[in-house]
């Protein structure tokens, strides 16, 4: 939520920054903007909307050449998208300039001051109030910028990270963050700053991640991080182990694309060395002993959005193979009903971006009341996981799209080895049991890349149903979860009605929203193992079919038994039940794409949302 980019040395800083901000647009795409330090003061140009139109504006009017730049893409929340909101902001002097990810809760009162004080303010937004303290502090530090930045950190409530250049000391960049993330980019006689690696992983690998409130001033030289009482302070540096075209299209139309391509790959290096020859799987990120794993009496999984449904399939395996109570909660909702935890709750939080604040918040929650976390993640060196007790992160690679696809189906692929870890340490399940699922979770792959191949009819359903009105998902057991998931697809992606349900909740309500022509997508399980299951949600076919929907149906090859209600059949190859939603989504994330394309929208950059979500 929200990009943030700088950098300091010998190359031309504003073409640095823009390619930077280019790689992460995806996290908010409502103003953007870059500023660079001049001996006549900042020199600045922003513009609402995308990135390509401040591109245009600095084509229409160059920036002086820099060897320092930083740059914002927005995602607002303070004031509307519009050019005066947009960030860099200035001070009154329009000598220092600042760049905010974040809320900065106390902003009425600070902006109260400033006003009584003396400082005409432009905008709306909370981040300006930071350029006018910085003005003053800079002034009480003798003109020290990182002294200044620690001070003004000292009197903000919320989260944040900041940016800041003074026009007066042009080869420096100072930054500090809380709760938002930030990174140091480490190159040789350049430096950079970014709120992600993709912003600089052209440059360089090499990359240091700070810790809570922390502040950082870089020079093309020089990186020093202190506290913000000015205490030096301890970072860790990491090599980022994916390279530039990991975070580029390959010749796809859309990442989103490519991400879905990537599925049968990210899976497997999921799984890729967390299994022994004898069958027993290795989590050595995950700093819980067994006799930690031993003591559990009750699991939490918090997440959001489609984290939150790879937590609603996990719940189903967990509880399944480890006979442990396991409940699944938005993170959003955990904390304000007071859940009832200690040191014997196991909180499983899921996470793509390691960043999502309503997730961060449960954790903070959890930890306070002495439960223990583990981390799924595919962000290294993130938040949630630096925060947790333990982690496993998932091997998805930079996931550009805004839409979660690949990092859905590592979610699951990494909950099914903590399933199976938990079942194994706890005596339930022994070696050569946890080995055979095993076996099947490494079939997974291929699986995948099978339905990937035969996607063409989907492509073609996707255009035929484009202008529908509303998309209804039904699904049970693990094929619900897919269900909202496919649902949620359509619906940031299309900007359509769309609903998941359970198959069985539809003759309480909501079967009433059928009407002649809905399509209704309905996520068979397997008749294999739970054949009661399958039969139920054939019967649920019927109902809707009787009543006018237009049946797109997802089922099992071999399953004949859905052949007579299906307008549209979707074969996925046979899968044990619980393993199923790895291949029964993805023609819903394909449908969900090609509609959106087929509307005209922007399918990497849906409207209104952000990759990231660092507010609550
Ligand atoms: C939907 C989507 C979001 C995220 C949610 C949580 O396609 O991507 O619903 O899943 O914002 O994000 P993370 O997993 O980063 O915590």
């Amino acid at each position: 939520m929200c990009g943030i980019v700088g950098y300091v040395g010998p190359a031309e800083a504003v073409g640095v920054v823009i390619e930077g901000l280019r790689r992460l647009e995806y996290r908010g795409y409502d103003s953007a903007g870059v500023a660079v330090p001049d001996q006549d003061g900042i020199q600045l140009r922003k513009r609402a909307g995308k990135l390509a139109n401040l591109v245009q504006a600095l084509d229409e009017e160059p920036l002086p050449a820099s060897s320092t730049a930083m740059g914002h893409t927005r995602w607002a929340t303070h004031g509307a998208p519009t050019d005066p909101n947009a960030h860099p902001h200035l001070d009154c002097e329009g000598r220092i300039a600042v760049v905010h990810n974040g809320i900065i809760e106390n902003f009425a009162t600070l902006r109260a001051q400033l006003e009584a004080d003396g400082h005409k303010l432009a905008s709306e937004t909370d981040t300006e109030v930071v350029a006018h303290l910085l003005e003053d502090a800079t002034e009480r530090a003798n003109g020290d910028l990182a002294a200044a930045m620690r001070d003004v950190c000292r009197q903000l409530h919320g989260a944040f990270t900041l940016v800041a250049v003074d026009a007066t000391q042009p080869d420096l960049i100072v930054a500090a963050r809380r709760n938002s993330p930030l990174v140091v980019g480490r190159g040789q006689g350049q430096n950079f700053l970014a709120s992600d690696v993709a912003a600089f992983i052209a440059h360089t690998r090499e990359a240091i991640e700070l810790g809570q409130d922390q502040v950082v001033s870089i020079t093309a030289d020089e990186i020093v991080v202190t506290d913000f009482h000015g205490e030096l302070a301890e970072t860790k540096d990491y090599t980022v182990d994916w390279d530039v075209s990991a975070a580029e299209k390959g010749g796809h139309d859309y990442f989103m694309l490519k991400e879905i391509a990537e599925q049968p790959q990210a899976v497997a290096d999921t799984l890729l060395g967390r299994l022994t020859e004898a069958g027993d799987i290795v989590l050595d990120e995950v700093r819980l002993t067994d006799q930690d794993l031993r003591d559990v009496d009750k699991v939490f999984i918090v997440a959001c959005g489609t984290s939150y449904h790879a937590g609603m399939v996990a719940k189903y395996a967990i509880e399944h193979w480890t006979r442990l109570p396991c409940e699944v909660e938005l993170a959003s909702e955990f904390r304000y009903r007071d859940p009832v935890l200690d040191r014997s709750t196991l909180i499983i939080a899921i996470s793509q971006s390691g960043e999502t604040m309503d997730t961060l918040m449960a954790i903070r929650h959890a930890k306070e009341q002495k439960a223990r976390v583990l981390a799924i993640c595919n962000a290294n060196g993130s938040t949630i996981p630096r925060e947790s007790d333990a982690v496993l992160y998932t091997h998805a690679g930079p996931e550009i799209a805004v839409a979660s696809t690949k990092a859905f189906l590592t979610q699951l692929a990494a909950c099914y080895l903590v399933g199976l870890h938990l079942a194994h340490v706890r005596g339930i399940k022994y070696a050569d049991e946890v080995a055979a699922v095993v076996a099947q979770l490494q079939a997974m792959p291929g699986k995948v890349e099978q339905v990937l191949e035969t996607m063409e009819p989907v492509r073609e359903l996707a255009r035929q149903i484009a202008d529908s009105r509303s998309v209804l998902f039904i699904g049970r057991h693990v094929g619900f979860p897919v269900a909202l998931e496919g649902a949620l697809k359509l619906k940031e992606l299309a900007y359509m009605h769309a609903e998941g349900f359970a198959a069985g909740e539809l003759k309480h309500g909501p079967i009433a929203l059928i009407d002649k022509g809905t399509p209704v997508v309905c996520v068979v399980p397997s008749p294999a193992g739970r054949g009661v299951m399958h039969d139920k949600v054939v019967s649920n076919i019927q109902e809707v079919r009787a009543r006018g929907a237009r049946t797109i149906v997802i089922a099992e090859e071999g399953d004949v038994a859905v052949e007579p209600y299906a307008d549209h059949l979707i074969r996925v190859p046979r899968t044990p039940t619980v393993l199923a939603p790895l291949v029964t989504v993805v023609p819903l994330q394909v449908l969900a794409c090609e509609i959106a394309a087929a509307r005209g929208n922007d399918v990497d950059q849906p409207r209104n949302l952000a990759k990231s979500v660092t507010v609550e």
